[in-house]
């Protein structure tokens, strides 16, 4: 593996198969009543978060602690990023204190990759979502969801269908997902109006459709995305009720799904516009698993990136 996790196109086949398995193992801690390993005792991770997040900021502290490490969580409201500090005076403050990994989310696409390739720090840095650009350990998540529902846990996605459908243009998520879900085997399609379907989307591993209605009875999985308005300047559909009756997921829709069809999405959910609330709330939703996933599939991931020398599971009492 790379010493940087920037986006879900860096990972091997085998590189994805072994966070995925390492995470498989980490899983089963998260159902003990002791949750923490003693593996990165004594390494540093800082979070880093320029732009808003609930659930990936407490994800990585989550899985930071669960391994021992110290964390830092340094949000940009309430530091001196506020007062026109730049990235590069932050990255050399946070390499003065000694981090040995660096979480990263940043509204501007390809700050992570700045922050790795510039000589600023020394650490690991992993990109917890940058502008419209990726979000590799939302992939890792996702993927291994499908994996456990879908392949019996074994970390492969060989010729099974996703779906994923909404705001693809805006989506960081819909980008990781599409590299890493194709890595692993799996015929992914977008579903999305026309407009919210980013330019190049052909050089994507990928199918299109604009039709929600014909995609989804042949899916595995259905991965809804959130309308990101806050990146939205200008009309790119006439009326969020429109936007529902074509690419919402109801429980009309929901009931052309194949019996084994996950339901899927990476939060924040906007109910009654993408996702009903009787579909966020089903059998089929796996919303609330792909978090406590998510946990461990950063484990894995910072296990992993600093390069823990003893095995991640084993040898802690
Ligand atoms: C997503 C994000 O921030 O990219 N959320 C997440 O990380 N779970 C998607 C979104 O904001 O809609």
């Amino acid at each position: 593996m790379k010493r940087h996790l920037l986006s879900a196109g860096d990972l091997s086949r085998d590189d994805a198969e072994l966070i995925l398995t390492t995470a498989a193992e980490l899983r089963e801690l998260a159902d003990r009543p002791i949750k923490k390993l003693p593996a990165l005792r004594g390494r540093t991770v800082v979070n880093l978060f320029f732009e808003d997040s609930t659930r990936t900021r407490i994800s990585f502290e989550a899985a930071a602690k669960r391994l021992s490490a110290d964390v830092i969580n340094f949000a940009a409201k309430g530091s001196s990023l506020s007062k026109g500090e730049s990235l590069k005076d932050t990255a050399l403050t946070l390499e003065a204190m000694g981090a040995d990994a660096v979480v990263v989310r940043h509204g501007a696409s390809g700050a992570p990759h700045r922050l790795a390739n510039s000589g600023w720090v020394r650490s690991s840095v992993v990109n917890a979502g940058d502008g419209t650009h990726e979000h590799p350990t939302q992939a890792l998540l996702d993927a291994f969801t499908m994996t456990r529902h879908l392949s019996g846990g074994k970390p492969t996605l060989e010729g099974r269908r996703i779906a994923i459908v909404g705001d693809v243009l805006h989506s960081r998520v819909a980008r990781s997902n599409a590299l890493l879900l194709h890595t692993l085997g799996a015929e992914v399609t977008l579903v999305a109006p026309p407009t919210l379907l980013p330019v190049g989307v052909d050089s994507w591993p990928v199918e299109t459709s604009y039709d929600l209605d014909a995609v989804i009875p042949k899916a595995d999985a259905v991965m809804m995305l959130r309308v990101q308005r806050e990146r939205m300047h200008g009309g790119f559909f006439p009326t969020a009720r429109e936007y529902s009756r074509r690419y919402g997921l109801d429980g009309r829709r929901m009931a052309t799904l194949q019996d084994h069809t996950i339901v899927m999405h990476p939060g924040p959910m906007v109910r009654g516009m993408e996702i009903t609330a009787d579909v966020a709330d089903s059998e089929r939703s796996v919303i609330v698993e792909q978090v406590t996933n998510g946990v461990a599939v950063r484990m894995a991931v910072l296990y992993l990136l600093l390069g823990g020398s003893e095995p991640a599971v084993g040898g802690e009492e």
